[in-house]
């Protein structure tokens, strides 16, 4: 099934779960900022900023389905639906761009560097980045599934979910490398329960656009 196909079937199934750390992202952004939710799914991260006093809000998803549930929870806020890795904004639009657990739903290298570059290109001079995702477990389950499909995707920690989806648990390397463009402001290793319940390593960072 094509990425985009699972997402607007499981739109109204799944709740996401990964934590926002709202103190952090509050020492690098200003109440009056702009900001955008890359992958906003159904916007609960939205809502979490709105209610902590952020108002210039956009979310955006290549999920119809996602958008559309998010536009019945949360009327008011801007939701709009994207092709990946391409935003109908001009450059230095916003102060701020998150990016909660999509990275994970995006298997291939070059897809994923092309949504951080046009992430980079809407991101105003000095904007920030706030990105959290999945690392590499070591336990038995995930290590043999990593093992299973890492020739099909050329890549250790690249797996398919029973339920029709590909998904990434990524090196701290590769995350090194993605976030290289950007000055690096947090970094906090974490754990978190996965929109599945089971329990993965992950990351929080955020990044400075300094070029
Ligand atoms: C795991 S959900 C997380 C949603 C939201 N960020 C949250 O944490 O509540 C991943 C979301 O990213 C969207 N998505 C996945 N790949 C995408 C891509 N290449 N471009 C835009 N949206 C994408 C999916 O449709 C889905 O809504």
């Amino acid at each position: 099934m094509e990425q985009k196909h699972y997402w607007d079937k499981v739109a109204y199934d799944k709740e996401f779960t990964t934590g926002f750390r709202m103190n952090v992202f509050k020492q690098y952004v200003h109440i009056d900022n702009r900001i955008l939710d890359y992958g906003c799914g159904y916007g609960r991260t939205l809502n979490q900023l709105f209610e902590a006093g952020y108002t210039h809000l956009i979310g955006v998803d290549f999920s119809e389905q996602m958008i559309k549930r998010g536009r019945s929870l949360w009327g008011t806020f801007k939701f709009e639906i994207i092709e990946s890795g391409r935003l109908p904004y001009e450059d230095d639009s916003f102060d701020a761009v998150v990016l909660i657990a999509v990275l994970t739903c995006i298997p291939d290298d070059i897809e994923q560097i092309k949504v951080i570059e046009e992430i980079k290109r809407v991101l105003k001079s000095n904007g920030v980045i706030y990105i959290n995702d999945f690392l590499l477990n070591e336990d038995e389950r995930n290590v043999s599934r990593y093992q299973k499909f890492s020739e099909k995707y050329e890549n250790y920690g690249t797996f398919e979910l029973k339920e029709g989806v590909v998904v990434r648990h990524h090196d701290t390397k590769w995350i090194d490398k993605i976030s290289s463009s950007f000055e690096d402001l947090y970094y906090e290793p974490t754990v978190y329960t996965t929109m599945n319940g089971n329990r993965s390593n992950g990351f929080v960072y955020m990044g400075r656009n300094i070029e």
